[in-house]
């Protein structure tokens, strides 16, 4: 089967690509015709140190099969400094994958200022900083499109992760409200919770090539996610090993004690119908705040 979702004159940023994910990210969208920035400060797994021979070696990897590469060694934190790599090299941006992450576990009784900081540095404020720096190329542009990098940690949690797991949580909110502003400007907004073998989970390049939960498996899905066909937004996808699933929110068909009913010793009583999801509600994007609907009506958020 031939290619058919195709980059030809798109340009991408792909942030923390020297590695894993992003890596595969950067080869993918390049074999498919993109220009592609190749970000990585080039740390450790954990954000300590810097090297700029991680993100030149994607690129000499990318150049050697004939695809179109830069290296930019910027931290995401300094998203504009990123973005003006793409836009001073090729003049425009419509891709920008938000991949970029650290990890490292930390019981919380431990949780210092700094490991907090650190970890809520990378992934909302960098994030948010690259995000908002391409942003208004998007609108002028009238296209664009979003990837946020969340975490099963992010949907679920994981005990030791309190930072991480804040942080990718985060991510979803960031990517949902972007789908909702970009929807008017053909700016699409989607977010992954990946799996995947890559340094991160302690594999190397090699073993990454021949995993049955090689990086390779969410590259396809951010290529479709980011193609200009594909209408897609506001999605949360968790991908990994050849499998993808949508998430969605779920509401239980809930409790309603109004005016005297509404005692704790009555939410105590209900409990069974609280937790009973037979008749449950799934809020699109933008639906937020079922209850606020109901009591104020369809312009509820204008009261903001
Ligand atoms: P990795 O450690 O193999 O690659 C991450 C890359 O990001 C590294 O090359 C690193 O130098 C770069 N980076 C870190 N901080 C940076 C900064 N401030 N500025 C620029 N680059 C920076 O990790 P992996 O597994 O490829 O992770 C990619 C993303 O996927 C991360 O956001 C991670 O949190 C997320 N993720 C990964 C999972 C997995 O199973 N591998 C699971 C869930 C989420």
């Amino acid at each position: 089967m031939s290619d058919n979702l195709t980059f030809e004159d798109r340009v991408i940023v792909v942030t923390g690509a020297g590695n894993g994910i992003g890596r595969a990210y950067a080869h993918e969208f390049a074999r498919r015709g993109a220009k592609v920035v190749v970000n990585d400060l080039g740390g450790t797994v954990a954000g300590e140190g810097s090297n700029s021979a991680t993100a030149d070696a994607v690129v000499a990897e990318i150049i050697k099969a004939n695809g179109h590469a830069i290296a930019n060694y910027d931290s995401v934190v300094d998203g504009e400094k990123i973005v003006q790599a793409a836009l001073h090299e090729w003049g425009r941006l419509d891709v920008l994958i938000n991949n970029a992450g650290i990890a490292y576990a930390t019981p919380f009784a431990e949780m210092t200022p700094d490991l907090w900081k650190r970890m809520l540095a990378v992934h909302v404020d960098g994030s948010y900083a690259c995000t908002h720096a391409a942003w208004p190329q998007m609108l002028e542009q009238g296209f664009g499109r979003l990837l946020f990098t969340s975490s099963p940690f992010g949907l679920y949690a994981a005990a030791n992760f309190a930072h991480y797991s804040a942080a990718k949580a985060a991510m979803l909110g960031l990517s949902k409200a972007l789908a909702l502003e970009g929807s008017t400007h053909n700016i699409n907004a989607n977010a992954l919770a990946p799996f995947s073998a890559s340094r991160m989970t302690g594999r190397t390049n090699e073993e990454q090539m021949t995993s049955p939960f090689g990086p390779r498996y969410l590259a396809q899905l951010a290529v479709w996610l980011c193609h200009q066909d594909t209408a897609e937004s506001g999605g949360v996808f968790e991908v990994g090993g050849g499998y993808i699933h949508r998430v969605r929110n779920e509401l239980s068909r809930g409790l309603h004690l109004p005016g005297e009913q509404h005692t704790a010793e009555n939410i105590a009583a209900g409990v069974e119908v609280l937790s009973d999801f037979s008749e449950s509600i799934h809020p699109d994007i933008g639906e937020s705040w079922t209850i606020g609907k109901d009591v104020f009506g369809e312009d509820w958020s204008e009261r903001f």
